[in-house]
């Protein structure tokens, strides 16, 4: 007999032989940004998480600098919409607007975090598709300017990353080329690179306002049935020169995360989805499940899995528990 409970006797061995923990450095907030000004309002699918006009940051900031997690993720819902998502590419939208709060703030305070834009059009377009449309499907390449303008914008506001998110074949190397182009080489990209379909996605497109009116995102997410070509899809981003590679949503996809893993060399990120989150506040505002050990299995599983970053709606709630502790 193997007596492999020898090593689980007691908390001390059992801290001493743990293999992985979450890395609160690794942990990413994302942050809904809204136009307007004084605005702070929950999303009601979303309990806990909230949408701020830029001038309401400083609450935001004061939390993710005394967690200490790595930073935040930035997305926009503007004003107007329009059938080309110019709102994504103006240097005076909402994401710019934020990016210059918070560097502004870090300025005053001396302290900083990293600054990601989302880099999408599926929040600023009429239609909620993440790219223009011709004859009804979203027209790939008439996309890719649009992408690297958007990032070009977040990059002159102050952005420390940006993270394409619409799918787009060529989206990072179009961005690569835009940054390089206006001496922004520095500026990592973070590819959502084996992005799939999903449902999970409900409660985001309830807070960014982004529902595709017609149609749905099929023909250009993936299909959760496929993990080889969700591998191509990480090369793919790789050979386009993505500093790091995202596998989204998390929970029902940690084999392609594992596989990735032992695949790329490149730091890889989960995006642990709005779907995710809100089906384990509604359980436990139920009292179904305990939310607190619930939350760290799961952030666990993902640096378990391989993962080097987690982007979680969790973030502050859980750095915050652990102090707790
Ligand atoms: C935009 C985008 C989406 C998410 C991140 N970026 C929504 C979508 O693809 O419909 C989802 C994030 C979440 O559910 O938390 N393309």
């Amino acid at each position: 007999m193997q007596r492999l409970r020898r090593l689980r006797k007691n908390a001390l061995l059992r801290e001493t032989v743990a293999e992985t923990s979450v890395r609160k450095e690794g942990l990413v907030y994302p942050v809904f940004v809204t136009f307007g000004k004084g605005v702070k309002e929950e999303v009601p699918s979303m309990p806990g998480v909230f949408r701020y006009s830029a001038d309401r940051l400083g609450e935001v900031a004061d939390a993710v600098l005394k967690a200490g997690i790595a930073g935040v993720m930035l997305f926009g819902i503007p004003a107007h919409k329009d059938e080309r998502g110019s709102g994504a590419y103006d240097n005076e939208g909402v994401v710019p607007q934020a990016l210059r709060f918070f560097r502004d703030y870090f300025k005053k305070c001396g302290k900083s975090f990293l600054l990601i834009a989302d880099i999408c059009l599926c929040e600023y377009t009429s239609h909620g598709h993440c790219g223009v449309l011709r004859e009804g499907d979203v027209d790939n390449d008439a996309s890719l300017p649009l992408h690297a303008a958007a990032a070009l914008a977040a990059a002159r506001a102050g952005a420390d990353m940006v993270a394409p998110s619409s799918m787009m074949d060529g989206v990072v190397e179009a961005i690569r080329k835009e940054l390089d182009k206006n001496g922004f080489e520095s500026l990592p990209v973070m590819g959502y690179s084996a992005k799939f379909a999903s449902a999970f996605y409900g409660p985001f497109r309830d807070a960014a306002d982004s529902a595709p009116q017609c149609g749905d995102r099929k023909s250009y997410q993936m299909d959760f049935r496929n993990g080889r070509e969700a591998l191509r899809e990480l090369d793919s981003d790789e050979r386009e020169g993505a500093d790091i590679l995202m596998v989204k949503p998390a929970l029902c996809y940690l084999d392609v995360v594992a596989a990735a893993r032992a695949r790329t060399l490149l730091p890889l990120a989960v995006y642990n989805v709005s779907g995710e989150y809100s089906m384990v506040k509604a359980a436990a505002a139920q009292g179904w499940i305990d939310e607190k050990r619930i939350v760290r299995e799961i952030l666990t599983g993902f640096f378990r899995a391989g993962a080097d970053i987690v982007i979680t709606y969790h973030a502050l709630d859980f750095v915050r528990w652990e102090e707790e502790k």
